[in-house]
């Protein structure tokens, strides 16, 4: 299987282009409903993007070529739109609103909120989520401590920081996913990141004058290889080469649990563009162990812990994931989704407050699964359902074209 252009990536791609002088022109992007959204957002403030058969060539204004939409931005499900482009928008000469669908508009955005008011934007909001009002103001340089590893929340302030009057920098617990610092140094921005011994992580930038248009390569979304690297991994017999796969460091801890796990998985193939790594990967099926996950491999596989939960069930023995209270304000409460989808299946799950603990039994019996209209629970649990005793039905299973359209057909061709 090929997979499918990287969502952040993508997310960053439009963004960036989009305030860049000249054109940007973006291959393999992910063409999922989050990606869309966000280009949407930048065509309504004057940003010419066209979707070509093999590309989209994104038209830059520039920094400050932005002009104010004549509607509310609609962001839809897309958290990463969301709080990317309230950086953006806090440095410009026009006030904006931002809303997206009820899963959207439930999540936090004082974690965006809080630093972005600090430097001098003014963005408000009811009761702490979407709808944003987001006015803009002259922004000065801050250092931030952020409670969290985020990597939306270190890229608001970078992408505000662009605009501001001084450097910026964000300090965060561990170091989340660092895309947006990649493509901001390709663009032409000065941005430096210091790693420090305690495991902690400052991002740094300096204000920014204009970015120019680059060629972006997008490689596969690591978040979309897990479900076919996990059912390879599941299903007794299978061997599946999965190609283009990214695999910064700062995305790569699934690859590290699958190992510690006892995985069979050979890299084919490694090169390195845009300063993203991507390698061809050969899984095999692989008899799993329960492992310990916890600490500053977190943020590396936020979003690969429903899939890594369910490869857990099929282990020998105890999983143990903690330190990752962040699953509880994704697009679900993946603490809650995971736990309920894993009992209706037949496994011995114990939820925590910042994780979850599963005992392995080696096998689950197909059941009816919500999705919950999130798009990682449906696809997660399509893969359960493929390595289980009997027939799956996952409800709402369209949810998964935020981020993976072609998701069951790519997941029937592997099958037989
Ligand atoms: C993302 C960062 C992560 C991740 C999300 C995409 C990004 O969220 O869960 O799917 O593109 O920056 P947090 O920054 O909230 O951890």
């Amino acid at each position: 299987v090929t997979i499918p252009g990287d969502k952040s990536i993508s997310h960053r791609s439009i963004m960036l282009g989009s305030i860049a002088l000249g054109t940007t022109e973006i291959t393999h992007f992910l063409e999922g409903a989050d990606c869309l959204s966000t280009i949407d957002c930048f065509r309504k403030m004057g940003v010419e993007i066209e979707r070509k058969p093999s590309s989209i060539l994104v038209h830059g204004k520039g920094l400050r070529g932005l002009t104010a939409p004549a509607s509310t931005l609609n962001v839809g499900n897309s958290g990463t739109t969301t709080r990317l482009i309230s950086g953006i928008l806090s440095g410009q000469n026009f006030a904006t609103t931002l809303s997206g669908d009820d899963s959207l508009n439930s999540r936090p955005m004082k974690r965006i909120m809080t630093p972005l008011n600090t430097m001098g934007a003014h963005i408000r909001s009811l009761n702490g989520c979407a709808p944003l009002h987001i006015r803009p103001g002259a922004l000065h340089g801050i250092h931030y401590q952020s409670p969290v590893a985020s990597a939306q929340v270190k890229s608001a302030v970078l992408l505000a920081g662009l605009y501001a009057d001084s450097p910026t920098s964000v300090t965060e617990p561990a170091l989340s996913r660092n895309h947006t610092e990649l493509m901001l140094q390709g663009f032409g921005a000065y941005v430096a990141t210091d790693l420090h011994t305690d495991g902690t992580a400052t991002a740094h930038v300096e204000p920014c004058k204009e970015l120019y248009g680059q060629q972006i390569c997008v490689p596969g979304d690591i978040s979309s290889a897990a479900y076919f690297i996990a059912a390879a991994l599941l299903v007794p017999g299978s061997e599946l080469l999965v190609k283009n796969v990214g695999t910064n460091f700062t995305r790569a801890g699934f690859l590290k649990v699958c190992k510690a796990m006892g995985a069979d998985i050979e890299t084919v193939s490694q090169t390195i563009e845009g300063g993203e790594s991507r390698a061809d990967l050969l899984v095999r099926y692989s008899h799993l162990k329960g492992t310990v996950i916890e600490g500053d491999i977190i943020p590396t596989l936020i979003d690969e812990i429903p899939m890594i939960a369910i490869m857990a069930a099929f282990a020998d023995g105890q999983t143990v994931i903690r330190d990752a209270a962040e699953l509880k304000v994704k697009e679900t409460n993946r603490i809650d989704t995971v736990t309920a989808g894993l009992k209706a299946m037949g496994a011995v799950i114990t939820p925590t407050d910042d994780g979850m603990i599963i005992e392995g039994t080696g096998h689950l019996n197909g059941a009816s699964i919500q999705s919950y209209l999130d798009h990682r629970i449906a696809m997660a649990f399509s893969v359960a359902g493929l390595a289980s005793d009997g027939e799956t039905q996952i409800v709402d299973s369209q949810c998964v074209d935020v981020s993976y359209p072609e998701f069951y057909a790519t997941l029937n061709s592997v099958s037989i």
